[in-house]
């Protein structure tokens, strides 16, 4: 990641450029995620958290909550739309804030060490690979298995143009780059695919496009003997 992507992020904060907030908790997290049946302490490691609600429905499910947000404008807000009054202090290269069994490391997730983040249970990833630019996604994957254990597994959530993939000619789709970019160190499982016909608020004359929403599991491959 380059400083002048993360200058970007966080001018898009500034300027309340984030139509990628969710009013409410994802239901593809509420309905797909019990389906992993993790113990109740089980630690989830949130990447490119935001202000996400989800956060706060993962730690109402018991667990230790980890997000890493780059923009100290939405840890902010987070905090505050949850009417949660954070602790905070200086941690390594990152501000910490924390209230019970949440907890946002404020920096760029590019500077995290697996030192920082500590014990991983499971990844949790809505809206994170797929925000980043194609060519920074590897960096993502790469550093991702550099700071969670490799025994953690990742839940992730896409939205996808169905017709993007589908146009002939067309290199590669999300599903083919999850499957380059994982396959590895993980057994990918489309556990869910959601279509939904929906107009492009960037064009609203066209007519709508089919949009899928995917629920994808990887399970971490055990390590070679
Ligand atoms: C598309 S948003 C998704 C937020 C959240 N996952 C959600 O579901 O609402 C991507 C977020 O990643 C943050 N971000 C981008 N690059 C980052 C980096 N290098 N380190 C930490 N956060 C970053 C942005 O500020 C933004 O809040």
């Amino acid at each position: 990641m380059t400083s002048r992507d993360n200058a970007l992020w966080l001018q898009c904060w500034r300027d309340q450029r984030t139509d990628f907030n969710q009013e409410t908790v994802n239901q593809l997290l509420t309905r797909f995620w019990p389906g992993l049946d993790l113990a109740q302490g089980s630690r989830v490691f949130v990447p490119l958290c935001g202000k996400s609600r989800d956060m706060v429905w993962l730690a109402k499910q018991g667990h230790e909550v980890i997000g890493v947000e780059l923009s100290p404008i939405a840890v902010r807000a987070f905090f505050r739309e949850n009417r949660l009054q954070p602790a905070r202090r200086r941690f390594g290269k990152f501000t910490l804030w924390q209230h019970g069994r949440l907890s946002i490391l404020c920096g760029d997730y590019f500077s995290l060490t697996k030192e920082d983040l500590g014990q991983i249970d499971t990844v949790y990833d809505r809206a994170a690979l797929t925000a980043l630019p194609e060519d920074i996604r590897r960096r993502y994957v790469a550093h991702l298995s550099l700071i969670v254990p490799a025994n953690a597994n990742v839940f992730l959530l896409t939205t996808e143009d169905a017709e993007e993939t589908e146009t002939p000619g067309q290199a590669f789709g999300i599903a083919e780059e999850i499957k380059a970019l994982y396959s590895v160190g993980f057994e990918i499982d489309l556990a869910h695919v959601e279509s939904l016909f929906e107009v492009d608020p960037e064009t609203p004359n066209q007519p709508p496009g089919r949009t899928e929403y995917k629920v994808y599991k990887l399970s971490a491959r055990p390590e070679a003997e």
